[in-house]
Parts: C-alpha cells; sequence; structure tokens
C-alpha cells in the first residue's frame, strides 16, 4: 500500500471517530441530549468505547482471513482512540456521577459487578495505551510487547460483560457485540492452533529425519 493510501486512511479513521464526539458536542450545544442528559452522554461514549476497542481488535483477523496488510496500520490509532473515549466515558462517571466523591466511587466499584468490569476493562487498556509508541515497541522488544498487547483481549471481553450486565431485559445491543467478540477471538484462536499444528508437523519431521540424510 502507497504511503499516500495509508495517510487518507489514517485521515478517515480521525474523521470517523472524530464523528460521534462532534454530534455529541453539538447535541450538547443545542439541548437535544433527552430527560436525562448524564446518562446519554455516558452511554453514547460507552457505545463508542466498545464499537471502537472492537473495530480496533477486528484488525488482525481480517488480515488473517482476507490476507490484507493495511488493517494492521490502523490497529494502534484505533486503540488509542478507544482509550480516549473510554477516559471521557469514565470523567463522565467521576465529575457528573460521583462529583469527586472517591469514597463513593469506591465504594460502586465493589458493590456493582459491571462498573468493576468496566474499570477492569479501562485498567487493561493503560499499559496499552502507554507503551503504544514505536520507541516503547523498541525498549520492550517486540516479543514482550506483543504478549502485554493480548491484555486489549482482556479490555474486550471486560468491555462486553459490563455491557452485557448493566443491560436491562430485552435488550439485544450487548449480544451482537459480544458475539463479534466471539468470531474476532475465534479467528485469532484458529490461526493460533493451526501455527501450533504446524510447528509441531516441523518438529516431528526434524526429529524423524535421520541425522545426514
Ligand atoms: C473499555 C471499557 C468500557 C467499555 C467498553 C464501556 C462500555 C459501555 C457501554 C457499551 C455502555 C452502555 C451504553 C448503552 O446502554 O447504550 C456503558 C454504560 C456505562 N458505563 Fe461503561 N464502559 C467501559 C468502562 C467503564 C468504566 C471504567 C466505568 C466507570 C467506572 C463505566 C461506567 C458506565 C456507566 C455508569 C454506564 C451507564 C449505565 C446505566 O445506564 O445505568 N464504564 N459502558
Amino acid at each position: 500500500m502507497s504511503h499516500r493510501a495509508r495517510i487518507a486512511l489514517k485521515i478517515a479513521v480521525w474523521g470517523v471517530c472524530l464523528t460521534p464526539l462532534a454530534s455529541l458536542a453539538y447535541r450538547a450545544w443545542t439541548d437535544d441530549l433527552g430527560a436525562n442528559p448524564i446518562s446519554a452522554v455516558t452511554n453514547t461514549l460507552g457505545d463508542w468505547t466498545l464499537r471502537i476497542l472492537l473495530a480496533s481488535l477486528a484488525m488482525t483477523p481480517l488480515r488473517i482471513v482476507l490476507g490484507l496488510s493495511w488493517p494492521i496500520a490502523l490497529r494502534r490509532l484505533l486503540g488509542l482512540f478507544a482509550f480516549a473515549y473510554v477516559c471521557l466515558h469514565f470523567s463522565v462517571w467521576i465529575v457528573l456521577d460521583f462529583f469527586f466523591d472517591w469514597a463513593r466511587m469506591g465504594a460502586d466499584i465493589v458493590k456493582r459487578p459491571y462498573i468493576t468490569l468496566g474499570m477492569l476493562a479501562l485498567l487493561s487498556l493503560i499499559p496499552l495505551a502507554a507503551t503504544s509508541t514505536t520507541g516503547m515497541i523498541r525498549r520492550l522488544g517486540a516479543r514482550t510487547w506483543t504478549r502485554l498487547h493480548r491484555l486489549a483481549y482482556v479490555a474486550g471481553v471486560c468491555g462486553v460483560l459490563h455491557y452485557l450486565w448493566l443491560a436491562k431485559v430485552g435488550v439485544r445491543d450487548p449480544y451482537w457485540y459480544a458475539a463479534a467478540l466471539a468470531v474476532l477471538l475465534g479467528v485469532r484462536a484458529w490461526a493460533w492452533g493451526r501455527r501450533a499444528v504446524r510447528r509441531r508437523g516441523a518438529g516431528v519431521a526434524a526429529t524423524s529425519t535421520p541425522a545426514g540424510a
């Protein structure tokens, strides 16, 4: 893929990821957030956190299944946008729901399992955002960095469980997200399995070949 095409793709990702924020700001400005504005802002930010997080998790399966290389160039940007959205989502909870009442926030994290799961998802994303620079990849080494970045799966699972837990009976969206996550992780598991079988096959071939043959 050409350098220009890569830049165009990244600009498109910026546009798509900033649009919900612009729309939310416009709705707030025009007093169009409905009867419960705090809930509208929290839920919109939560929805987009999950969508962008799943989009970032979809990049590797796209490469595995379709053999495309360009999605990998977007993975980091999408991951950072998911982190930015969850920070805003969390800030609304801190400022508008609890107004910096740390004791009540601590109690809420312990008391409500969906908040515990949301916190786990957020905490999993922090090391990923902190090590997203090229310098950090070099410092950690590709192997450690790749291992650390498996935390993205923990964030995805906890994020989906957070939504499943908080959703009211009859709301179907969280199940769609759960199905999408299962497919994305399933494709990875299938690729890992295939690689492991190939490696084992190569090992068996090497040991069964007589020395000097
Ligand atoms: C990666 C992490 C997270 C993801 C993916 C996420 C996602 C979501 C989603 C999809 C919703 C529901 C939106 C809807 O109903 O349309 C939601 C709601 C909510 N989230 Fe999160 N969230 C995350 C982290 C957190 C954290 C860290 C907190 C606070 C500690 C939090 C607090 C809430 C609250 C209070 C609601 C609204 C619940 C209600 O309507 O009663 N979330 N979140």
